[in-house]
């Protein structure tokens, strides 16, 4: 079966051609073979804006997705599409409808059906890319989706059966990656801009100076809160760095800071995903989103299992799926269509708020 899916739900304009080969009749042991993945990414024009902004992503998707879908055609070899699917939320919604809208137009013009796919929902299954593998035997598997937008903890039962078991009461950790990036002057997008300047401390030469808080981390629940980093850090940064209204801060105390975000952000998220895993009894852990291409994230969650010998599935997709992309979008799509969501495209809407269930 080939997919053909379309991804507008921020700043990432993204199409992918998708080719799902199953074993036998087992439709959900699954091969998705990558015939094409565009994004074509916004981040040099709302990097002047420090984040995304809505009108602009909109009128850039407009632009782009025609010559999107014309790479992601040829790249795939023009093969014969069975299904479309595309992000209907949740994201900014002018960006979703026009991205709901492209599809509409496609499914008309070639006779096609359509599915709607929840974008973090997507992020999850990204993980099956690369022949990675889900089985029964995998769940309950705790999902950990950490974004520009989204940072939620949820219990995974099966395809398709998800609980959120908590999230951010404000900003997303990926925002807060943005936030304290553009306070320190390190440019869009913040997450690998303080990754890289986090990388150039060493603590051997340069003894720890900042404590920076880890918000709600022995909080009872399985709630997020970075706003208040974001802010310990603005007023870490006016307080010493500031003069004259000039930010006046060198290499050095640069590279602290971030790491110190970074491991600030890194704390919250293992404790509270593996303080779930056992509650849980989970067998998998899932990490999905922007904020797992995250190299010190990946590599001390590895650490942390081995160190807990937790004899747990550890899934994290490759890093140019862990950020916004179609492929992710494409294999939703697929399970979306097993479930028999397949709609009318007049019925297909933009959900800002889209929720999973
Ligand atoms: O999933 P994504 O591409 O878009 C949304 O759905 O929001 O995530 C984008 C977010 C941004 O906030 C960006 O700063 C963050 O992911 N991000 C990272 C890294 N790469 C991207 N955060 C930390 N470390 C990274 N290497
Ligand atoms: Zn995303």
């Amino acid at each position: 079966m080939i997919i053909l899916a379309i991804e507008t739900s921020c700043d990432d304009t993204g199409i992918s051609i998708i080719n799902v080969k199953c074993q036998n009749s087992n439709v959900k042991s699954c091969n998705f073979e990558i015939l094409s993945n565009i994004v074509s990414s916004q981040v040099k024009i709302h990097a002047q804006y420090g984040g995304v902004y809505p009108l602009l992503a909109k009128r850039e998707h407009q632009k782009n997705l025609p010559t999107v879908l014309k790479k992601a055609l040829k790249k795939a070899g023009n093969p014969k599409i069975d299904l479309i699917a595309v992000t209907q939320g949740p994201g900014l919604e002018p960006c979703l409808w026009q991205g709901i809208n492209f599809a509409k137009e496609l499914t008309k013009k070639l006779n096609l059906p359509i599915v709607p796919v929840n974008h973090i929902e997507a992020h999850i299954l990204a993980n099956l890319i690369n022949n990675q593998q889900l089985t029964i035997n995998n769940f309950p598997a705790i999902c950990l989706v950490v974004s520009g937008g989204h940072t939620q903890l949820i219990l995974m039962k099966d395809f398709g059966k998800y609980r959120i078991l908590g999230e951010t009461r404000d900003d997303a950790a990926g925002e807060c990656f943005d936030k304290t990036a553009r306070v320190l002057g390190l440019g869009y997008p913040g997450g690998p801009a303080i990754e890289a300047k986090a990388a150039e401390y060493d603590i051997r030469n340069t003894p720890y100076e900042i404590q920076l808080p880890r918000p709600m981390i022995y909080h009872k629940n399985y709630d997020f809160s970075f706003s208040g980093l974001k802010t310990a850090v603005l007023y870490l940064v006016k307080k010493n760095f500031y003069k004259n209204n000039q930010l006046t801060i060198n290499n050095q105390q640069l590279a602290i800071i971030s790491h110190e975000i970074q491991q600030a952000i890194i704390d919250v998220l293992i404790y509270k995903t593996l303080k779930a895993v056992k509650e849980y009894k989970a067998k998998s852990i899932i990490l999905g989103g922007g904020v797992v291409a995250n190299n010190e994230l990946r590599k001390q969650f590895k650490l942390k299992i081995v160190n807990c010998k937790l004899k747990i599935n550890f899934l994290v997709p490759p890093k140019k799926f862990s950020t916004d992309n179609a492929a992710m979008v494409a294999i939703a799509g697929y399970y979306q269509w097993l479930k028999g969501e397949t709609k009318s495209w007049k019925n297909v809407e933009a959900n800002a708020h889209l929720r999973l269930k």
